[in-house]
């Protein structure tokens, strides 16, 4: 039989964080991923860091190109009514700046960084299979020809939406809590020069939205029906469509060229409840999803991240299970001011298909309300850079 101390099934940017982490502090730890390392390292994600997450990253000691590469900004813009636009200035309003970096070279890091410290992620991990989660916690689970069972005294369920660890909990103790929208985001990534800041755009057709990843790479999304599909978005069409809904004086600015990546994500707000269940505690998008305006889903991930290795580091070091017993509720105060973020933010941007011109009216006059008022603008911008994380010690 294996042994390990914290067994971490998932090895996403949630998975991987973790076990550096850990293992900076002599714990034990053994990360276990469904996929390979290429599928893992394909996928396009968001890429916007807050501060604490950044600071996270470089205390796990894969900050180093973050801090050459990622781009420093003091605000976000958002444009609205054809010609309106504002930059909410967040570092004025919490002295706190955001970084463009995107999620794909953040795993790259992490991957980097493992391999350096000679910590193993098993890739293409099979039928994993999760037991004694309130007495004697063991995971079965195939790697490459064999089957394995692996002894832990904690399982970090770090496996996204669709993994098995939430499913772990019995069904009369996991609450969970959903919100489908009747849209989804169409993204394109292209080699050209992005605009210097971030922007979201309100039209009376749908949102938009300019984003980056490096001064050579760009990211746009614009939002379209739920059920579309990627045959039907020509690069054409994506440019046309997301130069449109732009303000005139920014849509001169935009670059287009072809698409080098291009995908529909579906929008859904989700949590679950609890995190923690026996020795089982789940971290990032196994707990909890967000639609991606605001670009919230990696930063909860992380701090999720910190809260469970605060809690375990002090549960080996001093045989103290405050910080673990406290894991549960205190991510969830965060989860859900974060995903209340995100839903708000989501409804007041799109158009939905029953949208009345009442509606448009009324989201519109929002936007100005927020813009126009120094408490509207430091409201915004708190929780644009991110919540306060607990005792960041
Ligand atoms: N066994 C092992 N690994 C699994 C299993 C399973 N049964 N099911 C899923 N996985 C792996 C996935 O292949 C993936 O690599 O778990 C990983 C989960 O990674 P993410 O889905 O990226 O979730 P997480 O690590 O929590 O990352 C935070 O927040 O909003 C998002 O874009 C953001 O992906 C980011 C996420
Ligand atoms: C991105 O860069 O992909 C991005 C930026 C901001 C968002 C969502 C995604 O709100």
């Amino acid at each position: 039989m294996l042994k390990t101390q914290v067994a971490i099934i998932g090895g996403g940017p949630s998975g991987v964080l973790l076990a550096l982490l850990l293992a900076q502090e002599g714990i034990a730890v053994t990360v276990l991923e469904r996929a390979s390392r290429v599928h893992v390292l394909a996928r396009i994600r968001a890429g916007v860091l807050e501060s604490t997450t950044v600071d996270l990253l470089h205390r796990a000691g894969v900050g180093e190109r973050l801090g050459l590469e990622g781009k420093l900004h003091r605000g976000t813009g958002i444009a609205w009514g054809h010609e309106q636009t504002y930059l909410i200035d967040s570092y004025a309003a919490t002295q706190r700046y955001f970084t463009t970096y995107g999620q794909t070279a953040i795993q790259e890091d992490l991957y980097a960084a493992a391999e350096a410290r000679g910590l193993t992620i098993h890739f293409d991990v099979s039928d994993i299979e999760i037991d004694g989660l309130t007495d004697n916690p063991r995971i079965r689970c195939q790697i490459g020809q064999h089957t394995h069972t692996l002894a832990c005294d904690f399982v970090a369920g770090c496996d996204g939406f669709h993994g098995i660890s939430r499913q772990a909990i019995p069904n009369d103790i996991l609450k969970t809590f959903e919100r489908t929208y009747p849209f989804g985001w169409m993204g394109v990534l292209s080699e050209t020069k992005p605009l210097d800041d971030i922007w979201y755009v309100h039209h009376a057709d749908g949102f938009a939205l300019a984003s980056m990843r490096n001064p050579k790479l760009s990211r746009y999304y614009v939002q379209c029906p739920a059920d579309d599909r990627l045959e039907d978005w020509s690069d054409d069409r994506f440019w046309e469509t997301l130069l449109r809904r732009f303000p005139s004086h920014l849509a001169a600015q935009i670059e287009t060229g072809p698409s080098i990546e291009k995908s529909i994500a579906p929008l859904r707000s989700f949590v679950a409840e609890p995190m923690r269940y026996g020795a089982l505690f789940l971290v990032g998008d196994a707990a909890h999803i967000v639609p991606p305006t605001g670009a919230k889903g990696l930063n909860l991930a992380c701090s999720d991240v910190y809260y469970l290795w605060r809690g375990l580091t002090q549960w080996y070091q001093e045989k103290d299970p405050h910080w673990l017993d406290a894991y549960s509720p205190t991510a969830l105060t965060r989860v859900w001011k974060t995903v209340r973020f995100s839903w708000w933010l989501t409804n007041l941007l799109h158009c939905y298909p029953d949208q009345t011109p009442f509606d448009l009216k009324t989201q519109e006059s929002e936007l100005a309300s927020i813009t126009e008022s120094p408490a509207g603008r430091q409201w915004f911008a708190e929780q644009y850079a991110g919540y306060p994380i607990e005792d960041w010690g």
